[in-house]
């Protein structure tokens, strides 16, 4: 018995032993430095510096924008002379960083590159702009964190985009949008639910061009996991949000799980990718995906999902469904209305579609075209995925198209 036992554990100190010296040969022992530093940090490298600016956006919330320049504190220049102003707008719960974890075929250092003074906004409720004039994140959560696209878009972008007016020189400004970053910008150029004729003269004259990455409008035929499991998560996730009082979505990310996982194992930090958003992996560049995997993540008001996971259930573009009783105020009718994006006229819009996204497919985007037929500057297919935007290997579709698009449309 004694004897049996002891063979036993040999079996399995030997069996561990095994385990060990693989993982030990699979793992990468390499160090990513990049992953770890900030976006001051990066800029620095590739010869940039990061200026901090604040805004305020109609409603009271207080928004960080900031602004890539030389070194030497002056606005980055088009070789003309000129400035031409872009500003990004990240996806939901991602930092300005993430548009610079790519190295040199960083979106960010490319335009900078290029000639192109470069402006980052921070969405409401997201890291610094987690704060406001009279309200508190944490005291009054319910007021606080009440908002999805449809506050973003009338509201923090128009905030953004009259502060960089003011700082430019005069000139109109091209709107790049990731994902969240492009719902929130159709919606406000659409003059929001109501189509307000006010809203979208602004952007007819204040936005010369508008970049579309992960074109996420309607989600109905999204193939992303969530999206068409959203019958079982929507109502879990409004459960949860009415029984617990869960307004604020927060980071998920730990520290220990991207060192000692993401960083030596990527691969298993991209399976969420590969189920959520991305049908491919392999066209990723490997270190820009260790580096996205250890930015830390936005905090944001769970409208910003439920409104997607809504969204994946009807076959259109409408506002947020808060049921019943809050539409007839909101609205003044049962439903939510559509949004009436085929009404934005004279603003360029390019919009480059990845073949291997999940959250948008090419249905939508091919209805998205038909709306806005008339105002279409630039479309092409890559062999991109979501997150590849900001990831790929082959950043061919920036360093050449999207450059092409926003000179063009620049301030000759
Ligand atoms: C339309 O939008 C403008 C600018 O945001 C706002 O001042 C105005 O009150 C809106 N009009 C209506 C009818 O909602
Ligand atoms: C707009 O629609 C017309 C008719 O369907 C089509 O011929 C044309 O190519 C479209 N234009 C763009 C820019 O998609
Ligand atoms: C990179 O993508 C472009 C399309 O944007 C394509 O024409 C080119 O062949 C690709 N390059 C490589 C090396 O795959």
């Amino acid at each position: 018995m004694k004897n049996f036992l002891s063979r036993k554990i040999i079996r399995f100190q030997i069996a561990l032993l095994v385990i060990t010296c693989i993982l030990y040969f699979l793992q990468d022992p390499t160090i990513e430095e990049e992953a770890f530093m900030d976006m001051y940090q990066l800029s620095e490298k590739y010869g940039y510096k990061i200026q901090n600016h604040q805004v305020i956006t109609e409603d009271g919330y207080i928004l960080a924008l900031y602004r890539m320049t030389q070194q030497n504190d002056t606005p980055v220049r088009l070789e003309n002379g000129k400035i031409q102003s872009v500003l990004i707008i990240h996806g939901n719960m991602e930092p300005p960083k993430a548009f610079m974890h790519n190295g040199h075929k960083s979106p960010a250092f490319i335009l900078a590159r290029e000639g192109f003074d470069v402006w980052f906004g921070k969405n409401r409720g997201n890291g610094e702009s987690r704060k406001h004039q009279w309200l508190d994140p944490e005291n009054d959560k319910e007021k606080f964190w009440d908002f999805s696209i449809q506050e973003l878009g009338e509201h923090d972008v128009p905030a953004f985009i009259k502060y960089i007016v003011t700082k430019n020189e005069g000139s109109k400004v091209s709107y790049i949008g990731y994902s969240q970053g492009v719902g929130q910008f159709y919606y406000a150029m659409s003059g929001g639910c109501t189509g307000n004729e006010t809203m979208r003269e602004f952007y007819r004259e204040n936005i010369n061009a508008f970049i579309s990455l992960g074109t996420t409008v309607k989600f109905f035929n999204a193939d992303s996991f969530i999206m068409v499991y959203s019958s079982i998560f929507l109502p879990l996730l409004q459960f949860l949000s009415n029984t617990f009082g869960i307004y604020e979505l927060k980071q998920a990310r730990s520290d220990f799980m991207v060192r000692n996982v993401c960083m030596k194992f990527p691969w298993i930090c991209l399976i969420p990718n590969y189920l959520l958003t991305d049908s491919s992996l392999e066209i990723n560049d490997y270190n820009a995906v260790r580096r996205e995997s250890a930015k830390p993540h936005g905090e944001t008001g769970i409208r910003t999902l439920l409104h997607p996971a809504q969204l994946s259930q009807v076959d259109k573009w409408q506002c947020y469904d808060f049921g019943l009783e809050r539409n007839r105020l909101q609205y003044g009718q049962d439903h939510p209305p559509e949004i009436p994006i085929h009404t934005i006229k004279d603003i360029p819009i390019a919009i480059y579609h990845g073949i291997y996204d999940r959250l948008t497919h090419i249905k939508d985007v091919d209805w998205l075209r038909e709306q806005l037929n008339h105002t279409i500057a630039f479309y092409g297919e890559y062999e991109l995925g979501h997150t590849t935007f900001k990831t790929a290997k082959n950043m061919s579709y920036f360093e050449v198209d999207v450059v092409n698009v926003l000179k063009a449309y620049a301030k000759k």
